[in-house]
């Protein structure tokens, strides 16, 4: 007997230079997971598009994040890497979805709420496509009967409306999606910004200094790190504490990842240091970290063939998989099938 594994799902949008952020809270995992799961990891291009950016190459953007993807451990011989516009079973779904979504819900989001409030360079007016963006999400996760979502806290919220709207789907027409959870471990799954640790970290902050990117290069990874905020406390202690001492728990966070060292063990070992040379530290692991996740990264970027090869190959194995759950949901709506 075949035992199938649990499907996982997870997406990145493509929107400007993946931070360490995103590999904390999400790509990092990938690599582990796809041995214990049939995953699907998606490049979620149509959701970039709910904010309109200046000066973006979104085709290069895709290319890039495809390549971090690669570089981060995903193998394409064992997880379903594509696009989300190749597939566009996705918008297909995400419209009949919008149709057994409640306008209410969608208004309590917290995404949506902070981001429709943000007016700088880039957003101007807050599109429809901000506000269903969680919709789309959820097309996203519910096409391929996903059982799992590694998500960071922010997005949790999202993943508890798909599983709503999913609810209220079966409730009507049986039991046809699977009901997804969310995959959050306890650290790192949201990496705050350097200066201003009680705001998430995100690509898209005006002032880079509060971000690190995956393609920064060393001396900027020295001079952020420095920089970050720590606090007064007095005699100065290194310990994890969310709450009052945010801008050092980010960084031990971040070290914990680098080193792959729990942050018991990590505070046990910085006991007593300055904070000017637990800094110091932090930077050393984080650029040997980063300068060979970059290496491989351009190894892959460099080799466009062979990126258009896995594009065309996902796209097509998902398209497969989706066009089943996306038929069942038009055959349960009667809609007329289409030979
Ligand atoms: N909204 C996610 C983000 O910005 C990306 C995303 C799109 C996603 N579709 C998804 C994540 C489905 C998980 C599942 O980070």
């Amino acid at each position: 007997m075949i035992v199938s594994k649990p499907v996982l799902f997870s997406a990145v949008q493509p929107s400007g230079n993946l931070t360490i952020g995103n590999y904390i809270g999400t790509m990092r995992h990938w690599s582990i997971l796809q041995n214990n799961y049939d995953c699907f990891y998606c490049i979620a291009d149509l959701h970039s598009l709910t904010v309109q950016k200046k000066n973006i190459d979104l085709k290069k953007s895709i290319l890039d994040t495809l390549s971090f993807y690669l570089a981060c451990g995903v193998d394409p011989k064992k997880s379903i890497i594509f696009i989300q516009s190749h597939v566009y079973q996705h918008t297909q779904l995400n419209w009949v979805l919008n149709c057994f979504s409640q306008f209410s819900e969608l208004l309590r989001m917290t995404q949506f709420k902070a981001k429709r409030n943000i007016k700088n360079n880039y957003i101007k007016k807050t599109s429809v496509g901000l506000f269903n963006y969680p919709i789309l999400m959820a097309s996203d996760i519910l096409l391929y009967q996903t059982n799992f979502v590694p998500v960071g806290r922010d997005q949790k919220q999202h993943i508890e409306l798909t599983r709503d709207i999913a609810n209220y789907f079966n409730s009507i027409y049986g039991n046809i999606f699977e009901l997804p959870e969310p995959l959050i471990n306890q650290y790192g799954s949201k990496i705050m910004s350097l200066l201003e640790p009680n705001k998430k970290m995100s690509k898209s902050d005006n002032n880079q200094n509060n971000v690190i990117f995956l393609l920064d290069d060393m001396n900027s990874i020295i001079l952020k790190i420095k920089n970050a905020v720590t606090d007064s406390q007095i005699p100065a202690k290194i310990y994890y504490n969310k709450e009052q001492k945010p801008g050092i728990s980010n960084l031990l966070e971040i070290l914990s990842t680098v080193t792959n060292k729990e942050i018991s063990v990590l505070s046990k070992e910085l006991d007593g240091m300055l904070y000017s040379e637990f800094k110091n530290i932090v930077s050393d692991c984080l650029c040997k970290f980063l300068f060979k996740l970059q290496q491989s990264y351009y190894c892959y970027r460099n080799d466009e063939s062979y990126l258009n090869k896995i594009i065309l190959e996902g796209a097509t194995q998902a398209q497969l998989k989706s066009q089943k759950v996306l038929s069942e949901v038009y055959y349960k709506l009667g809609l007329v099938p289409f030979f």
